[in-house]
């Protein structure tokens, strides 16, 4: 049995161009996967609607990302469950959903089905399964076209296979013109130490080697056909940057009985804000320059836990928290701080019900290997991210414009300090793509 091993990483910055696809139309491209899934029947009915859809954007791209944010949410969830409450967590579901939507291209059967459920992709309204690739590369038009030069947002995806095995051309083919996923091939079977330094770099390289060394030691072996890679990357200046003479030692408080020091970033300024109070927290967006990538704060009253918050609203209530931010006056304190992550997301994956891809009995990928045999599976999943956080919002004096209101006449200021644990998320702010989503429990961690 041949070993498909597969991984992921990001970090945070940018970006792919996809420029032919971008102007594509459905019968411009030839989607056919091995296999198609059909949906039972599209559920007229679900909870969270019905939403204004931000025009003039293919409904079911909207639909697209939103799946995405429902399974970024169940991820978080089921990491949350997996980590003691002090302890970070960092990653970019977005970067993980099309990661399997790219395996997705080979996948029949229950394998196929479980892809389609667990990262949400059913609830789109198409019957069919195959569309699911196109939307996704309008969805990346969108996400990765700039709007700002200091803004970068880069995502990068590789295919790299043994080359002693014949990969199927139409899953190339659509891998490539869809994901930008180009085939290298690669020595696995003679020498997989110099294949992974291969990937490592490659990687390295689309996150401006601020990851390295991804795949450890030993991660690859002979039995590696295929390895997968998607990386995101992000970086943004902000909008409105904190002056370096505001930043003042103080303290975090992680919990009840532990506090650490953190440097503090302060400014006064308008924003995207609401205090929900009777939801017991407060929501914050400040926006990077371009104005569309975002990172909203959800911060916990005092004395409310964060893990309460992830337990009672996430899922259900993101989207209408968000909605009821206002532009507000507020007074922000937020710490300088920096979370890594890296984990395995098979055990995440298959407890969410994802079981058939990452089992030698049962996966079925015949759409991958040009002699279409089922005897591949996926061996294991990494995932990597990484986010910094300071005060250089941006080098230019341009981003202090809208530092409009002076500091004595903010009578009616709001009161944002965020010195206790907070959940993060960086959005694409007009579709609400989450590109990544974490908490930081103990900005004195590392
Ligand atoms: C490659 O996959 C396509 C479906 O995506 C299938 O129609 C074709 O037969 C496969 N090619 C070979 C040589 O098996
Ligand atoms: C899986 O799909 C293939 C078509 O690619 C089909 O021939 C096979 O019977 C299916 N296997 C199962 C167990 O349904
Ligand atoms: C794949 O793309 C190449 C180049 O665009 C084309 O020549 C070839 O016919 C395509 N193969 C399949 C199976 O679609
Ligand atoms: C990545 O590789 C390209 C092409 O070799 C090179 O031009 C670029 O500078 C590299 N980027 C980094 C961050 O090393």
């Amino acid at each position: 049995m041949a070993k498909l091993f597969c991984f992921w990483k990001n970090l945070c910055f940018c970006c792919a161009q996809l420029l032919d696809i971008c102007s594509a139309r459905p019968k411009d491209l030839a989607l056919e996967p091995r296999c198609v899934y059909r949906s039972p029947d599209p559920d007229p009915d679900e909870a969270d609607e019905p939403t204004p859809e931000p025009r003039p954007v293919n409904p079911r791209v909207w639909e697209l990302s939103k799946a995405n944010g429902r399974f970024a949410l169940a991820l978080y969830k089921q990491m949350a469950l997996s980590r003691t409450p002090d302890t970070n967590i960092f990653m970019s579901p977005l970067s993980i959903s099309t990661a399997f939507a790219m395996t997705k291209l080979g996948a029949c059967n229950q394998t196929l089905e479980q892809i389609m459920k667990v990262f949400q992709f059913d609830t789109i309204k198409e019957k069919t399964s195959d569309m699911i690739h196109f939307f996704f590369a309008k969805l990346n038009c969108r996400l990765y076209r700039k709007k700002d030069k200091t803004t970068l947002l880069v995502s990068a995806n590789r295919l790299f296979g043994d080359k002693s095995l014949s990969f199927n051309e139409t899953y190339q083919n659509i891998s490539e013109t869809v994901y930008g996923a180009t085939l290298l091939p690669l020595n696995f079977k003679t020498n997989p130490e110099a294949a992974r330094i291969t990937i490592n770099d490659w990687i390295s390289n689309k996150t401006e080697n601020r990851i390295q060394d991804t795949l450890p030691s030993g991660a690859l072996d002979s039995n590696t056909v295929l390895v997968l890679v998607n990386t995101i990357y992000f970086k943004g200046l902000w909008k409105n940057k904190f002056p370096k003479d505001n930043l003042m030692a103080s303290d975090f408080f992680v919990d009840e009985s532990r506090s650490c020091e953190v440097n503090m970033m302060y400014q006064e300024t308008k924003f995207n804000y609401r205090d929900l109070r009777e939801e017991k927290v407060q929501l914050l967006e400040m926006p990077y320059r371009g104005d569309d990538i975002t990172m909203v704060i959800v911060l916990p009253n005092k004395g409310h836990p964060l893990r309460q918050v992830g337990r009672a609203g996430m899922n259900n209530k993101l989207k209408s928290w968000l909605d009821q931010m206002r532009d507000t006056s507020v007074s922000v304190s937020v710490p300088r701080f920096r979370v890594e992550d890296s984990f395995s997301l098979k055990d995440k994956l298959q407890q969410m019900g994802l079981t058939d891809l990452f089992s030698a009995d049962t996966a079925s990928l015949p759409g991958i290997l040009e002699d279409g045999s089922d005897s591949l599976f996926i061996s294991e999943a990494y995932h990597k991210a990484f986010l910094e956080v300071n005060e250089e919002g941006s080098e230019a004096a341009a981003s202090t414009a809208v530092v409009a209101v002076g500091r004595s006449l903010i009578l009616d200021r709001e009161y944002f300090l965020a010195d206790r644990p907070f959940l993060v998320i960086i959005r694409e702010s007009t579709l609400n793509t989450l590109l990544f989503v974490g908490r930081v429990a103990d900005p004195c961690q590392q």
